[in-house]
């Protein structure tokens, strides 16, 4: 081991997951499935590892859900900490442990931090005005809040964080802010609140994260050091909600730890139970040591959108508090899409790990084969069926697969499966595997310890294409017949071979492993990570089994048309941005409005505009023209002889340059794009304004 050597310890985290919705490959691929390779991996090198995780069962996220499902915050963890907990297990997810963030151990020690801070005076204490929602009675925090982002725009960014861009956020930054239980714009109350000070901190952050430069990702490490330039704020630990964990102070009651205080805690809580529970001491995994040489290494495994809370929040929490080490690195994933289109809890575009469970049983491992050989690294990245396929085909059927099955095969068709010579033992005695199989344990070594686990996989696939031209090239099933001891020779090499791949494979495809071990009917301490590979004299294999089946057609076809039934069938996304209907009017109102039907007769963009498309409409009146923002949506000549509403007497108004005589009427459809209303057009979703 190389950097990562002079530590005797490791505490490996991967995010805690919102106990408010089955997993999806997505969250396999950003926190989960890296971590386990890699603390799969310290383990074969015998190293004192924890890894840590637990659901995270406060916030906005849970209630808002409980809310949506009609049912309450409790019922939502209990079902989905229970589900989410048998996925991982399912996966293979090696936790050491995996705790929740209800659990009383977790309350008291998230109160023990608040109060210390607390006592040295390290909070500023502070009336501030914040959005309330006059029909609910309740201020609005972090997700009940929504609204454009001040810094890329978009349009949906929660009042505690943007999800496009990544900025955290205060919900007095949102522009439009919209409360996301009325839907109606929020007034602003005054109430108290504990900040963090951030900005007093900043000169420790930068000074700690310029040291991570070249050791942290570049992805990581840019943005923490745009967070740093554009200045941090104080950030206030406790909420307005009735979820949650109670402020342990007297003048705060009904208030609320803020989940993003108490979650990261939940790492150490849980560390706590587990130490409980095994006989073993938590604090030598989480807090510094006489001498600075024996702390543990701390590894924070994480999407890109938690950047900001491991990097800056908990580290900034750990520090003020004093005697906890702080994360060595934070290995954050960029995101994974699906069939062209983001992830999407509430479109229903997702690959929930439940349903692969049903319907691919017993392939978890071609699962977390593929989802590794695309892993978000350095960039987004996309998971397709025909992908999918692809690679079990090509890759683990045609390469691993087909293999270890040759070998086993010849095996038992000529020594029924007996490994026999005049030594006693059988090593490897091929010079060029040898120096081969060398490199790539060096090579596999380096990428693991620099988070590159696609790389790694790749070098374990070298392995079996490695053994695949080795048996090509020395032919046993020819030599049986004309020089039998070479074919024996090729075969015990083979299979050496095979004892390794099983070994370097072990940090990725556990099942797998367990399968070739069982053919080898070798115990689990003979694929010890490392060169000596040995069978002893007189050794017999069990018989051989295929380790992976070839994917049809007709499954990803079938799995390709769900993903798109659902995504016709799921609710709009915009759904929780319908806006609340107007005052009412009177007949005479709606009557003053003149709205015709007319045909579109040409159409062309605006010069020097992305947006507007200059339209001439045969109203029955007469013809005239329009200036409409549909250009985004729709070529010129593809609207050319299509139908419109349009309201002909609206003042006439100049829009660059081109005086625009009325309005044709259009709404929202599903996708978001603006689209023309018309009786059948099913894409069209309710609520939508027309406008
Ligand atoms: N629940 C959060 C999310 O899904 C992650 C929490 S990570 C922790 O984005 F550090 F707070 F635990
Ligand atoms: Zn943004």
């Amino acid at each position: 081991m190389s950097k990562l050597n002079k530590f005797k310890r490791f505490t490996v985290t991967s995010a805690l997951p919102y106990a408010n919705g089955p997993l999806h490959i997505g969250h396999l691929a950003g926190a989960y499935l890296p971590a386990d390779i890699f603390v799969r991996y310290l383990r074969l090198k015998k190293k004192d590892v924890v890894y840590i995780c637990g659901s995270d069962e406060h916030g906005a996220a849970i209630t808002i859900k409980a809310k949506k499902e009609n049912t309450t915050p409790q019922e939502i963890i209990d079902r989905y900490h229970k589900q989410i907990k048998d996925s991982f297990v399912e996966f293979g997810i090696s936790f050491d442990f995996y705790h929740r963030t209800s659990a009383p151990i977790h309350h008291d020690l998230s109160q023990e931090f608040f109060l210390n801070l607390y006592e040295k005076d390290e909070f500023i204490e502070k009336f501030s005005e914040q959005y309330f929602d006059e029909d609910y009675q309740q201020f609005l925090a972090d997700r009940y809040i929504i609204g454009t982002c001040p810094n890329c725009n978009y349009p949906n960014a929660y009042g505690d964080q943007c999800e496009n861009c990544g900025t955290s956020l205060n919900p007095t930054d949102l522009i439009n802010p919209i409360s996301t239980l009325s839907g109606k714009p929020p007034v602003l109350k005054p109430t108290k609140h504990w900040y963090l000070p951030l900005d007093k901190y900043q000169p420790w952050l930068e000074k700690w994260i310029d040291a991570k430069e070249g050791e942290w990702k570049v992805n990581v490490f840019g943005q923490c050091k745009s967070w740093l330039k554009s200045g941090l704020q104080p950030r206030s630990m406790t909420r307005d909600l009735d979820w949650g964990i109670d402020v342990p102070l007297e003048e705060a009651k009904g208030k609320k730890l803020y989940v993003w205080m108490d979650a990261p805690i939940g790492y150490i809580s849980s560390t706590k139970q587990w130490a409980i529970d095994n006989g073993k001491d938590w604090k030598l995994y989480w807090k510094k040591q006489p001498n600075e040489a024996d702390d543990a290494c701390l590894l924070h495994f994480i999407g890109k959108d938690n950047i900001v809370f491991h990097c800056i929040i908990f580290p900034a929490i750990l520090h003020a508090h004093g005697g906890y080490i702080l994360p060595q690195n934070v290995p954050a994933n960029e995101f994974l899409n699906l069939e062209g289109d983001k992830l999407s809890t509430s479109r229903n575009h997702a690959v929930w790990l439940h349903e692969y469970l049903e319907e691919f049983p017993g392939k978890q491992d071609e699962l977390r084969y593929v989802l590794t050989s695309i892993l978000p690294e350095t960039s987004d990245s996309e998971f397709t069926w025909k992908d999918y396929q692809a690679r079990v085909n090509n890759e683990l059927v045609a390469i691993l697969g087909n293999y270890v099955n040759r070998v086993m095969i010849l095996m038992h068709k000529f020594y029924d499966g007996k490994i026999e010579s005049n030594a006693v033992k059988i090593v490897l005695t091929d010079k060029h595997l040898d120096v081969e199989l060398g490199h790539f344990y060096d090579e596999l070594e380096t990428s693991l310890e620099t988070y590159k686990f696609r790389q790694a996989l790749q070098t374990v696939m070298e392995i079996a294409r490695l053994g695949n031209r080795y048996l090509t090239e020395n032919e046993p099933w020819k030599t049986i017949k004309t020089d039998p001891a070479s074919a024996k020779t090729t075969l015990h090499n083979s299979l050496i071979l095979i004892g390794h791949l099983a070994s370097c494979l072990q940090p990725f495809l556990p099942a797998t492993v367990k399968k070739i071990v069982e053919m080898l009917n070798l115990p689990f301490s003979a694929i010890a990570f490392d060169k000596e590979m040995a069978f002893a004299n007189g050794h017999q294999l069990n018989p051989s089994a295929l380790l992976f089946d070839k994917v049809e057609d007709e499954v990803i076809d079938f799995q390709i048309q769900k993903l798109s039934d659902k995504k016709a069938a799921s609710t709009p996304q915009k759904q929780a941005e319908i806006v609340p209907a107007k005052e009412n009017i009177n007949y005479e109102s709606f009557a003053a409005m003149d709205i015709r039907t007319g045909t579109i007769l040409t159409a062309e963009k605006v010069a020097k505009t992305k947006k507007l498309l200059k339209l001439t409409i045969d109203t029955g009146i007469d013809q005239r023209t329009i200036v409409s923002g549909i250009a985004e949506y729709f070529e010129p000549e593809a609207i050319i002889g299509q139908k419109v509403s349009v309201l002909v007497n609206l003042e006439p108004r100049e829009i660059k340059g081109i005086l625009s005589q009325g309005m044709i009427l259009m709404a929202e459809n599903s996708d978001g794009k603006l689209d023309f209303v018309s009786a059948g057009n099913d894409d069209m979703h309710n609520g939508s304004v027309v406008r």
